[in-house]
């Protein structure tokens, strides 16, 4: 009697306990179910029901995916790369030699920041050509096209931002040559060019000012961008079908 007094006690503590977390019951009902997804902090940012077919690997590829796990990787080991590292002319190429071959783990951090920073590029255009392909631009998906252009677009950014800040000999002429090309632009371009380089020539104004844009500038807007993205695919009634293509197209036709 005491001992099942004892575990009626024992099961009413750990109830008040799932109740003070979770606020409902044992996800045994479709109701229970969704209520656990509304009331998660978490969880709520997924659907409480998803299409089959968006479960099937062979359609999107999961590039869409790997893109996303290659940005939290970046900003992972951009961060701490950035204990170590200095935007300053005089610093900057020796810090990186410092980091790559006497700090622990130096070298292994800055090689898959590198790799998952070559990697997004190819990922990113591979995820927008399958969008492409399986027509999922289309309505009612236009606006999240627009919003995966610019995804794109801030990912070059990205990739091109990062490259001045080893400051060795390819980085300091790979921006040169292309900030003179951008200066070769009809009317605005030098224009242009100053503004990127913060001065006449490649010197610590740019490296500041790509620094800048590198760690905080894009890295925000690519973070903020890529939670409307999400948030879109959730409105536009979550991933695009086949079967929805050709309904569409049919519209098209009888229209
Ligand atoms: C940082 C870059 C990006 C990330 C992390 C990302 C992530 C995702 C994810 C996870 C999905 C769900 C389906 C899937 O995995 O394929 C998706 C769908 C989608 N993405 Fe992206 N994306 C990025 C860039 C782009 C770009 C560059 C475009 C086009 C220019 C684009 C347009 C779309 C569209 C239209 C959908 C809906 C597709 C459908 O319904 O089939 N995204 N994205």
């Amino acid at each position: 009697m005491a001992t099942s007094k004892r575990s009626l006690g024992s099961l009413i503590t750990r109830n008040r306990i799932w109740e003070s977390i979770f606020r409902q019951g044992y996800p045994s009902s479709d109701e229970n179910r969704a209520r656990i997804m509304f009331n998660s902090w978490f969880l709520h940012l997924h659907p409480v029901k998803v299409k089959s077919h968006t479960l099937e690997i062979g359609y999107t590829l999961g590039l869409g995916v790997i893109s996303f796990v290659l940005f939290s990787v970046l900003v992972i080991t951009g961060a701490w790369l950035m204990f170590f590292y200095a935007p300053s002319v005089e610093r900057a190429y020796t810090d990186i030699q410092t980091l790559h071959n006497t700090i622990a783990f130096g070298a292994l951090m800055r090689n898959m920041h590198r790799w998952a920073a070559h990697l997004m590029v190819l990922f990113v255009f591979l995820h927008m050509c399958r969008v492409f392909f399986t027509g999922s631009y289309k309505r009612p998906r236009e606006f999240n096209w627009v919003v995966g252009v610019i995804l794109w677009v801030v990912t070059l950014l990205l990739s091109f931002t990062g490259y001045l800040l080893p400051w060795d000999q390819l980085s300091f002429w790979a921006i040169t040559v292309s900030t003179n090309i951008v200066g070769a632009f009809p009317l605005i371009g030098d224009k242009i060019r100053l503004l990127m380089l913060g001065a006449a020539d490649t010197g610590p104004e740019a490296l500041v000012r790509f620094y800048a844009l590198h760690i905080a500038v894009l890295p925000l807007v690519m973070g903020a961008l890529i939670g409307v993205h999400f948030w879109r695919i959730r409105k536009d009634g979550g991933i695009s079908s086949p079967t929805e293509k050709n309904e569409n197209e049919s519209r098209e036709v009888t229209q």
